[in-house]
């Protein structure tokens, strides 16, 4: 086998693996090293996305809801259940058997592709313009030259100081998703994406669950009247959300955690929880890499330093995905590894960041792409804005779900969409069509003049971009 590559990525997350394949596709001879081991110690690729992250959580969250739906939703709908129990054992192992499917996914494309893959770690060996040398450490010892590189290497878990994950009784996303009984009392600390999401799918299994946040807004990046909609529509189904503590000392016991805190009002409270998620962000992942060794630059917050276009600091080596900085998601992670395999094939690969989409799958939905109204105030950008309430919506009557709302941003003189917020049934498939119109530059009247099925979710999406002109036709 050639040990001469002209690409070789570093990593096989959704950034890693993506780059691979689109450089494989260019013609460029391409190998991946990933180091993820399944249980049985073979490979694992798809990263942090794959085996800990995007797909086993939207796993759990599509069980959670079932189970919740058969026991409070369907009566409803006239469908009486008897003797409702949950096999949790089975739901996790349907969970596994999701992420092993992904994992052979990749390793398939791989060889349809013509990727080499290496299972273990890659690092730095020694290198400059001319290639680099990496040394694979794993089953198998090896040591292959590139000519390109591109580090996409992902993120880790964020600890709190002094308190170490031990994925027993203080989880990070990987522990968090692996609870085997469901806890009676669950504290989750950070009332982020992960924290929502975790914190859903073990109340909907019957956990109580309290989540404690720092900032004393409830998802403070989110558009503030989407934000609040989806905080009284959480808080109703039961999940506790403490704004504004300062979380002091944590202490694990054998069976237990408690964790000491003081309260939006400055008073000394203390919680005690079966299991604790620690879910307060992530950081980048370089360990092994051997950075410093080839003079691979990181900035102030341990990010591998990159350019707008994922250049490095060294000639020929590029990074994609969570280890660099923008959003930490899949998406913008396999857009930049897609745009660097085109730029080392000398074409212009390009990531537009203003409409990269976010969405968190809370039940409902929360989904937004582009600016927020606050963001908009900030700027002095004048604008029109317009909301639809799925209340008003056919298509969410007949299917039962109609909290939230979907809500337009047009600039005021030009009505180009310059924001999309929704909170709502799969707000995750409407959302991309804001993006679409986003991407073409599109007028919130383009969208209202577009003719929209009936009945469906998506005619919420048109009410929405009607209702900046104020002529919503069923609101
Ligand atoms: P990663 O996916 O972290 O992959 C990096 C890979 O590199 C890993 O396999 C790692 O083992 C390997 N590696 C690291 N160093 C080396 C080395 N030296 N040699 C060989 N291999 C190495 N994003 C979304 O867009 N949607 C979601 O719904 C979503 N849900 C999430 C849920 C959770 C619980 C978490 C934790 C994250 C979620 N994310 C989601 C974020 C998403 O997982 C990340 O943004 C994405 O995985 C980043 O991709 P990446 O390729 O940069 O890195
Ligand atoms: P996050 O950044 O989404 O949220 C972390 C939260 O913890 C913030 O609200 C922050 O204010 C809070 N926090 C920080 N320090 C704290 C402290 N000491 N005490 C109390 N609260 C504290 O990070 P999270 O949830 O860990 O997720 C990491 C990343 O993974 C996300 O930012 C996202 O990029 C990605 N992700 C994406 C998902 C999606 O796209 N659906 C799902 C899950 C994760």
């Amino acid at each position: 086998m050639s040990k001469n590559f002209d690409v070789v990525v570093i990593g096989g997350g959704p950034g890693g693996y993506i780059a691979a394949i689109r450089a494989a596709q260019l013609g460029f001879n391409t190998a991946c090293i990933d180091e993820w081991k399944n249980e049985k110690g073979g490979p694992a690729p798809g990263g942090t996305c794959t085996n800990v992250g995007c797909i086993p959580s939207k796993a759990l969250l599509q069980s959670s809801e079932h189970y919740e739906h058969a026991s409070h939703g369907f009566a409803e709908h006239g469908i009486e259940v008897k003797g409702l129990g949950l096999n949790l054992e089975k739901m996790l192992g349907r969970k596994n058997t999701v992420v092993k499917q992904n994992n052979d996914g990749i390793l398939y494309l791989f060889k349809k592709n013509k990727v080499t893959f290496f299972h273990g770690r890659g690092s730095f060996a020694k290198g400059d313009a001319n290639g680099y040398e990496i040394k694979v450490a794993g089953a198998a010892e090896d040591t292959i030259v590139a000519k390109h590189v591109i580090v996409a290497t992902g993120s880790n878990a964020r600890a709190l100081p002094g308190v170490p994950f031990d994925e027993q009784l203080i989880l990070s996303n990987t522990g968090a998703l692996a609870i085997t009984e469901v806890p009676k009392k669950l504290g989750v600390i950070g009332a982020g994406v992960i924290g929502l999401e975790m914190g859903s799918v073990w109340r909907r299994l019957g956990a109580e669950v309290t989540v404690l946040e720092a900032l004393p807004a409830f998802l403070g990046a989110v558009d503030e009247q989407i934000a609040k909609e989806a905080q009284k529509l959480l808080t109703k189904q039961g999940l506790n959300v403490s704004l504004g503590v300062k979380i002091g000392e944590i202490k694990a016991g054998k069976k237990s955690v408690t964790v000491e805190y003081t309260d939006a009002k400055g008073d000394a409270q203390k919680g005690e929880f079966d299991k604790l998620i620690v879910s307060i962000g992530r950081t980048p992942n370089t360990i092994g890499l051997n950075a410093e060794g080839v003079g691979l630059k990181l900035d102030e917050r341990g990010f591998i330093a990159v350019d707008g276009d994922c250049k490095t600091n060294l000639p020929n080596v590029w990074a994609v995905g969570d280890v660099v900085r923008g959003p930490m998601l899949a998406h913008k992670a396999e857009e930049e590894g897609v745009a660097v395999a085109e730029r080392i094939a000398g074409q212009h690969g390009h990531v537009n960041f203003n409409t990269i989409p976010w969405v968190i799958y809370t039940s409902p939905e929360i989904a937004w792409v582009g600016k927020t109204e606050q963001q908009l105030k900030a700027d002095g950008v004048q604008y029109k804005a317009g909301t639809f309430p799925f209340l008003a919506n056919g298509r969410a009557r007949a299917l039962g779900d109609t909290s939230g709302m979907v809500k337009f941003l047009a600039d005021a003189k030009t009505d180009e969409i310059l924001g999309v917020h929704i909170v709502g049934p799969m707000a995750s498939e409407l959302i991309s069509e804001a993006v679409v119109a986003m991407e073409f530059r599109a007028s919130s009247e383009d969208i209202a003049r577009i003719c929209h099925a009936h009945p469906s979710l998506s005619e919420a999406t048109k009410e929405a971009a009607l209702a900046v002109d104020k002529r919503a036709l069923n609101f």
